[in-house]
């Protein structure tokens, strides 16, 4: 009897955290947890608790103690393996998350948000075959669920099976017409694939559902603006910055489009939300739009004194490393230790697959460059600085961090004058249509000047070639003077 009144009493007290806790109350949540800890024997379910009050206090670390504790009394409980495994993806620790996982759906072969997770976590490790089988389980058990569907998308396109992707995408809008999301997802996903006019109907039909969204008005702005419909573009810009006038992707895609004044760089914020979401194509893109950069880096570093004499040139720094190309061009030369840094934890993780970095940073260049105070014989920024319009803080820094004799090779691309024959930005530097900015030779000559450097190199260059069309550039080799 004792018992049974204890029993109904932990439910009771269960239910009552849980509603606490979804009523974003942790602080009240825990005081009634210590009594159910009292008051009912240890079980997965109170470890639970546990967990959420400790997430929900902002305590991820005391968290994985609960977890930990749990798993050891209760090993079989597939739930706690899960728990830690979104805990332990939370803290970083991908391996640990993925063990978990694989854990959590040997222990329970029916649990969908175990397989959804196991998944997500096998395509992060590029295991794209089992991930896709995971997630056309997960899917396949609870096929309303609109963030499998988005899961099992980004594993079919990681396949190559863009139509596969495109259908899942679409049979997820079919049963959940109000997630932006979805649509959203599928909209970019008609963008990474040039198909602008199928992201402009698709952006097209979410605004007729009834969708007022900053995003999905934004990307409409830049598949329309591919499309060379730039007036419209320029109204669907304006549309995503009513709605969101803080986002700092949204501002500037919209400055890009001439609606906003400029900002002299690139934000953060953007990049990061670019290349994070470029960096499982961006490999295999650049080398189909030809992308020369960084073989012109490695023709430029063949006439270093140290590399003409076979000696070994560094540290080297490679400012936007990126996936790593420049490394790969350099790995023949005695060009060492080579460090690397980039805002986009994503396109670091290919780069680190490469192993050709001695270490590998995730940060602003601009604050990396003040942060670190070692003395650099050679930096690089392949394709990097077009993110930023003026030149004279950049060059300063990387001035300032060069020892003296240092090289400092950068590519940019030319201000060209528009249809008018006008060239923007008082033919000093422009930000473009596509969120890159472009230079004028002149001022990137005065801008190197004025930072103290050299000029050794300032050459026109084709860089890629963008709809069969050459884009034009300058690759530049910058000397900061031994005296
Ligand atoms: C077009 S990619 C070029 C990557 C590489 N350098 C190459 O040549 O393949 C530009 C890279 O610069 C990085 N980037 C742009 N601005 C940056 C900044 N301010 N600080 C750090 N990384 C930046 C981006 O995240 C992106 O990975």
């Amino acid at each position: 009897m004792e018992q049974l009144h204890a029993t109904a009493d932990a439910d009771a007290l269960s239910a009552r955290i849980s509603a606490l806790l979804d009523a974003n109350r942790p602080a009240v949540a825990r005081q009634l947890l210590s009594a159910m800890q009292r008051l009912a024997p240890p079980s997965p379910v109170i470890s639970e608790l546990a967990v959420r009050v400790a997430v929900g206090e902002g305590r991820p670390e005391q968290a994985l103690e609960e977890l930990d504790a749990g798993i050891s009394q209760f090993p079989d409980c597939a739930a706690l393996r899960r728990s830690r495994a979104e805990i332990r993806l939370g803290m970083d620790d991908r391996i640990g998350a993925l063990a978990d996982a694989a854990e959590a759906v040997v222990l329970d072969r029916n649990d969908p948000a175990a397989k959804a997770l196991l998944g997500v976590l096998l395509l992060e490790h590029r295991r794209t075959k089992d991930a896709l089988a995971c997630l056309n389980e997960a899917a396949a058990a609870d096929p309303a669920n609109p963030a499998y569907c988005q899961y099992l998308a980004a594993a079919q396109e990681a396949d190559g099976d863009i139509d596969a992707a495109r259908a899942t995408l679409a049979t997820g809008t079919a049963s959940a017409p109000t997630r932006v999301d979805l649509r959203n997802a599928a909209i970019l996903l008609a963008i990474r694939h040039s198909d602008f006019v199928g992201a402009c109907r698709l952006a097209e039909e979410a605004r007729v559902a009834g969708v007022a969204d900053a995003c999905t008005f934004g990307l409409m702005g830049h598949a329309l603006s591919s499309l060379g419909h730039h007036t419209d573009a320029a109204n669907a810009y304006a549309e995503a910055l009513k709605l969101g006038p803080e986002d700092p992707y949204v501002r500037h895609l919209v400055a890009a489009a001439g609606i906003l004044p400029s900002e002299p760089r690139a934000p953060v914020d953007y990049l990061r939300a670019v290349f994070d979401g470029y960096a499982e194509r961006f490999e295999t893109h650049l080398i189909a739009l030809g992308y020369r950069v960084p073989g012109l880096v490695r023709a430029a570093l063949a006439q270093h004194p140290c590399i003409t004499q076979g000696e070994r040139l560094g540290p080297a720094l490679d400012l936007g490393c990126g996936t790593g190309f420049v490394a790969v061009v350099l790995s023949d030369l005695p060009v060492a230790p080579l460090v690397g840094l980039d805002v986009s934890s994503r396109m670091l993780e290919v780069a680190a697959a490469k192993q050709l970095y001695a270490e590998l940073h995730q940060a602003d260049l601009m604050s990396f460059l003040k942060e670190d105070t070692r003395p650099w014989r050679l930096i690089v920024a392949a394709d990097v600085l077009p993110y930023f319009g003026a030149l004279a803080d950049v060059l300063a820094a990387v001035h300032g961090s060069l020892e003296p004799g240092g090289w400092f090779i950068f590519s940019l691309e030319e201000l060209l004058p528009d249809h008018q024959g006008v060239v923007p930005g008082g033919g000093e530097w422009a930000l473009q249509r596509q969120g890159r900015y472009a230079h004028g030779i002149d001022y990137v000559t005065g801008a190197a000047c004025h930072a103290g450097f050299v000029i050794r190199g300032l050459q026109r260059q084709t860089l890629r070639h963008e709809a069969d069309a050459p884009v034009a550039g300058f690759l530049a080799v910058l000397e900061r003077p031994a005296t």
